[in-house]
């Protein structure tokens, strides 16, 4: 079901009021400007803790009642956070357990933020305390819409009572030492336990080689800190059983498994920071375009887009400003794949501190003739303009495999290469080969289901775990598309190598054997040169490869592209295998894109996969679309500064709304960093 706030799109900032409690002007004229620039929501209480109980078990809630009652009275909703991210100074310096050690074993000093045990007792009675206050007050308040808990979790502690909930957790996974030992396979220099309390987390000065432990470690993290989660959602869940939750999530975050989070949130939601202009604008643009639609496929609903930068940060390298045009179309572009709003941080930049330099919609001129709040204004009010689509949701015929676990496996792997063996690399490419001819996406971990889609793509699942190899199998077997990679079935959920022929449990399904892989320096290249045609014949001639070059022994598979260059010239590098009902294609090497373009302009046209729009589109603009019951909503986005004309669309289409309406005069053309709204009937 998908989760409505309002019946409009929404539009709002992390607020920070309490920064200015004592210049009530500023805060009257936030309101002011929150109104011009049509915002409907704000996310507050995030970093509050100290104001809110300045002194151990002493409560100040009458500013925040204000601030509420003051939005609220303005036609503005509260999203309320809990304010676990930072802790007063108070519960530091009376109970240091709170804070974090990090992996030399070293306590952190108070300061700074998400610097907390998620173990500790301490910590998780002050936040239940607080929380729950928060709860009794707020919950019920016609303006507080949803609960933003914590922000940003993260990171890991290394105490002594993480510790013994880390041995708890592997006494609860193994039963045994001597099962842990097995699995572990600590006989590999003399490293096995003899008790469970032996077990320390993984240390620099310490244990570290043990790939099965660094995978558990990672695990229990990720596991901690939903639990941590659990518990704060428990102190404030009582208080209204209806308000949806919510916790912000991050870029590429390596440290928590956000699909083991599905069930515990109602809602997604995630901080968006593209570095905007740093390269070219097109491959930015499917990069975060492939992070919507991941934070999407996490609940398969529309999600938030919690947080983004209406101009720069101030944490790059570089803080670039967003050109004229780009803070509307990256806007709408996370509304394309999925938003249901479009927030900052921040509202007002702070006076002082880290943040007092990071773009804001109100800077500290305090105007809002600037060039960011009017671009700021001009999304608010596009966004009032737009028919209702919070209702709206995407739909994927194809699943591409993006695994937590497996990442972790792979990337402490030692070997074939140890400088980056490019998972996240290689996942993209596949990414962008669907989107950029605009066929929608699905990502899948593991533990998902395969039912419904016409194709699914497993790159590097060098794990398999949940049983994943029968799924696959079974989807082929009931006619189902699928595409695999090279360094695929090599472990198993504990790292330890499976024994007999690679890909485990798939050699059938894929008609090959995978015998022993080549690594590339980043100065080596292969190609691939394409033998037989495979439907249309748009995959042909030759294509560069690198990184890695799978040696694999054909049992059935048909070799269609195959090795140029070295010992294995000539040896099948792209298979493809009819089993049962469907058919497997196993790639076995990372190609340049143009061959993942081609290969799927292939399968799309063989699997007759739906795409956004009918049409060729210039190559820095793309399509992805929205449907509801009758209508689709097709945004098609031009990630270049230079205009970009496409083929005129028929009667069946029309043109609802553009980025960009002063500088376009023709309907078919966009103009730089423009995008184009256009409805069809379905
Ligand atoms: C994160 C945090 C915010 C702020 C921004 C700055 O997303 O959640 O509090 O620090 O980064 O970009
Ligand atoms: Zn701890």
């Amino acid at each position: 079901m998908t989760l409505q706030f309002s019946d409009r799109l929404l539009h709002g900032a992390d607020y920070n009021p309490e920064q200015w409690l004592h210049d009530p002007a500023i805060l009257a004229r936030d309101i002011e400007y929150m109104k011009a620039t049509n915002s409907n929501v704000m996310s507050i209480g995030m970093f509050s803790w100290a104001k809110l109980e300045p002194q151990e078990g002493v409560f100040d809630f009458e500013w925040m009642d204000n601030i509420i009652n003051s939005l609220y009275e303005n036609g503005i909703s509260v999203f309320l956070s809990t304010p676990s991210g930072a802790r007063p100074m108070w519960l530091a310096k009376k109970y240091p357990e709170v804070l974090r050690v990090a992996p030399n074993r070293q306590r952190n000093l108070f300061g700074a933020r998400h610097n907390h045990c998620y173990t500790s007792p301490v910590y998780r009675e002050k936040i239940g305390i607080i929380n729950a206050k928060l709860a009794e007050r707020y919950a019920k308040h016609p303006g507080v819409k949803l609960w933003h808990i914590s922000n940003e979790y993260g990171g890991e502690c290394h105490c002594d009572l993480c510790q013994e909930a880390f041995r708890g957790w592997l006494k609860e996974k193994y039963g045994t030492i001597e099962e842990l030992n097995m699995q572990w396979w600590t006989t590999f220099w003399s490293h096995t336990y003899n008790d469970f309390s032996d077990v320390e987390s993984p240390a620099p000065h310490g244990e570290n080689a043990i790939h099965g432990m660094n995978l558990d470690w990672k695990r229990f993290v990720s596991d901690q800190t939903q639990d941590f989660m659990n518990h704060e959602i428990a102190a404030v869940k009582p208080y209204n059983t209806d308000m949806p939750i919510t916790a912000n999530f991050m870029y590429y975050f390596n440290g928590l498994n956000y699909f083991k989070f599905k069930n515990d949130v109602d809602i997604i939601s995630w901080d968006n920071y593209p570095t905007w202009h740093k390269t070219d604008d097109f491959a930015i643009g499917l990069d975060t375009a492939m992070m919507h639609d991941l934070m999407r496929s996490i609940k398969k609903q529309p999600f938030l887009l919690m947080e983004s930068t209406p101009s720069s940060t101030n944490w790059q390298s570089v803080s670039k400003l967003k050109k004229p045009g780009m803070h509307l179309l990256s806007s709408m572009q996370a509304i394309a794949h999925g938003s249901n709003s479009v927030q900052y941080f921040q509202w007002r930049k702070s006076r002082g501190s880290s943040e007092k330099l990071h773009g804001a919609v109100v800077s500290h001129n305090d105007r809002s003739d600037t060039r960011v709040f009017k671009e700021v204004a001009q999304l608010g009010d596009l966004l009032t303009r737009l028919p209702d689509i919070a209702a709206s949701n995407t739909h994927s015929e194809v699943a591409i495999v993006y695994d937590w676990e497996n990442k972790w496996a792979v990337e402490d792997s030692q070997g074939p290469r140890n400088k980056n063996m490019g998972y996240i690399e290689e996942v993209q490419a596949h990414y962008r080969a669907f989107t950029k001819q605009g066929i929608s996406v699905d990502f899948i971990d593991m533990e998902c289901e395969l039912d419904g889609y016409k194709i699914v793509v497993a790159p590097m699942l060098y794990m398999l775990r949940a049983g994943f190899e029968q799924k696959m199998r079974k989807f082929v077997e009931a006619g189902g598309t699928l595409v695999t990679t090279y360094w695929t079935g090599m472990i198993n959920e504990n790292d330890l190598m499976f024994m007999g022929d690679a890909p485990h449990g798939l050699t059938d399904v894929l008609g090959l054997v995978s015998e022993e892989i080549d690594g590339l320096y980043d100065h080596e290249s292969n190609a691939g040169v394409v033998q037989q045609s495979l439907s249309t014949g748009v995959l042909s001639g030759s294509y560069s490869c690198t990184m890695l070059c799978d040696l694999v022994h054909l049992q059935g598979a048909e070799a269609i592209v195959t090795y140029k260059d070295d010992f294995y010239a000539g040896r099948a590098v792209l298979t493809r295998n009819s089993f049962a009902k469907g058919e497997a294609y196993h790639i076995g090497s990372h190609f340049e894109d143009s061959f993942y373009d081609d290969f799927y302009r292939e399968l799309a046209h063989k699997l007759t996969l739906e795409t956004a729009l009918p049409v060729q589109l210039p190559s820095s603009v793309y399509a992805v679309s929205r449907e509801d019951e009758s209508t689709k909503y097709i945004f098609i986005h031009n990630f270049s500064n230079a205009a970009a004309p496409i083929p005129a669309l028929d009667e069946a289409y029309s043109v609802i709304a553009r980025t960009r309406p002063e500088l376009t005069q023709e309907q078919w053309t966009l103009a730089p960093y423009e995008m184009l709204i256009v409805t069809t009937n379905k």
